[in-house]
């Protein structure tokens, strides 16, 4: 038996699968993130730590006889987040989140530094780790003096589970400490940054084995020696959820945030436009991919302005017969793939006094499939090409946002069928692995539902109005300059 934990930024799934990665049953719990000032989002590691609790319990609640086989664990985690450890591994802080933008000054600097896009591979953003602790160290400077260890967010959890400072390499390359090429820490990096590389933890591939579930936790479990995996960022887990790890092979997400993701051979970052070059959670393999940070986020938001829920708004829009007249800019939380821009904030252009909800809906709608259209050429332009992609995520419930996805980017979308193929799913998958399994024969596709294609007679019509939409962001960036 093997166990996927997948570390969300609104709560924890643990997921149990039997030996054959054929899941059994699952379990959630959730924290808060808490907004002290405007631009900061923040989190109390010990919460993940409870939460892994709750979930645990409650599966072996359920599931007794078969978790008491528990043979291996996957971490998979929301990126970028910094957990800064003291001398005993206090917690000096709580931990500063992958959409919290206070640092946007320090990362511009470290970005401008020469060398630094060349070895991350990715400009720095002001969401990633190195900068967050530049401005600990401006800002907290008692704090930064007591910097033992700096772990990402589901190596704290592992630091529960094991006892040991380890990270893996694909939720790392998001830390701007990493050379992403070479797998390991750069010191050059670490030195711009102001770390040092005994505040970093050892380093594997997500694949490989962590370390052994401690002592205390066997017992209080009744489980035997359990390998904990190295896991991986959430976004190269849920690839390896839905069997996503050759050249050729991407998935869309239409989640709180946006992703469309490319599997690589080999390293081909291209910084210059703002798409993510990181390493995959198998070894010998990286990933590209567009980040938007409000995807199902800008539905959500316009659902409390309206006070009707995501769902009974998806249903306002019943066909996809041609863009509408007004645009949105889903820039609500600022953007980064191909902006890179926190401060640029969210449009709506071209309302008319006749146009209802309905036609707010299907402006955001449209908006988040333009931006990700965004990520498509950006990806484009460092010469990858996606034949066809996964459509993963909250908003692919809604028929007419895949449709209308699928035409913008003029790709076929495959649904999966309803089931398993998430970060927990992949976050299994990788425990299997590092306990013997072979790649090629756990990281399988999803079974498909359905392949929804272009719509051909829309194409062009779609086309004019994503060329509108792309003339948008400099001019009201230039209007509210
Ligand atoms: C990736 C990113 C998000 C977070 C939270 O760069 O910031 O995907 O990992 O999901």
């Amino acid at each position: 038996m093997y166990l996927g934990l997948d570390l969300g930024t609104s709560g924890l799934r643990a997921l149990l699968v039997d030996g054959t990665g054929a899941p059994l049953g699952s379990a959630e719990a959730h924290y808060d993130v808490s907004h002290p000032h405007p631009g900061w989002s923040e989190q109390d590691p010990k919460d993940w730590v409870s939460a892994c609790e709750t979930a645990i319990s409650q599966l072996k609640s359920q599931h007794g006889a078969a978790f008491a086989q528990l043979s291996g664990i996957g971490i998979s985690g929301h990126m970028h987040g910094a957990v800064l450890l003291g001398e005993a591994d206090e917690i000096l802080r709580p931990c500063i989140l992958w959409n919290d933008t206070r640092c946007a000054d320090e990362a511009a600097i470290l970005d401008a530094t020469p060398g630094v896009r060349e070895l991350s591979g990715n400009i720095v953003f002001p969401g990633f780790t190195a900068p967050k602790l530049l401005w600990v160290e401006a800002h907290e400077p008692d704090i930064f003096q007591q910097v033992k260890k700096v772990l990402l967010p589901k190596d704290y959890l592992r630091l529960w589970l094991t006892g040991a400072h380890v990270g893996d390499m694909s939720d790392m390359a998001g830390s701007s400490w990493l050379d992403v090429g070479a797998r390991d820490w750069s010191e050059t990096l670490l030195e711009h940054g102001h770390m040092r590389r005994d505040q970093m933890a050892d380093l594997v591939e997500g694949s490989e084995s962590s370390g052994i579930l401690r002592g205390a936790l066997q017992e209080a479990w009744g489980v035997g020696e359990v390998v904990i995996a190295g896991g991986g960022g959430d976004n190269a887990v849920a690839a390896c959820g839905v069997g996503c790890f050759k050249e050729g092979q991407g998935f869309v997400s239409l989640g709180t945030s946006g992703v469309l993701l490319a599997a690589k051979d080999s390293f081909a970052p291209d910084p210059a436009t703002a798409v993510h070059t990181f390493c995959h959670a198998v070894p010998g393999r990286w990933y590209q991919m567009g980040v938007i940070l409000a995807a199902t986020d800008a539905l959500n938001w316009l659902s409390k302005r309206l006070k009707a829920s995501p769902a009974e708004l998806s249903a306002l829009v019943t066909a996809v017969d041609g863009p509408g007249q007004a645009l949105f800019l889903p820039y609500l939380s600022g953007e980064r793939t191909p902006h890179n821009d926190s401060e640029m904030r969210g449009a709506f252009v071209g309302l008319d006094v006749g146009g209802g909800d309905a036609a707010l809906v299907q402006a955001v709608m449209e908006g988040v499939c333009f931006a990700l259209r965004d990520c498509l050429e950006a990806l484009r332009a460092t010469g990858t090409e996606l034949e066809q992609v996964l459509a993963i995520g909250g908003g692919t419930k809604s028929r007419v946002w895949v449709e209308m996805l699928a035409t913008v980017l003029g790709l076929p979308l495959a649904l999966p069928k309803d089931g398993e193929f998430g970060a927990a799913l992949g976050a299994a998958r990788l425990a299997m692995v590092a306990t013997g399994a072979e790649i090629e024969a756990v990281m399988t596709q999803p079974e498909i539902g359905e392949v929804v294609a272009p719509k051909a007679e829309l194409r062009e019509a779609y086309e004019a109005a994503y060329q509108r939409y792309r003339r948008l962001y400099p001019a009201i960036k230039g209007a509210l300059a």
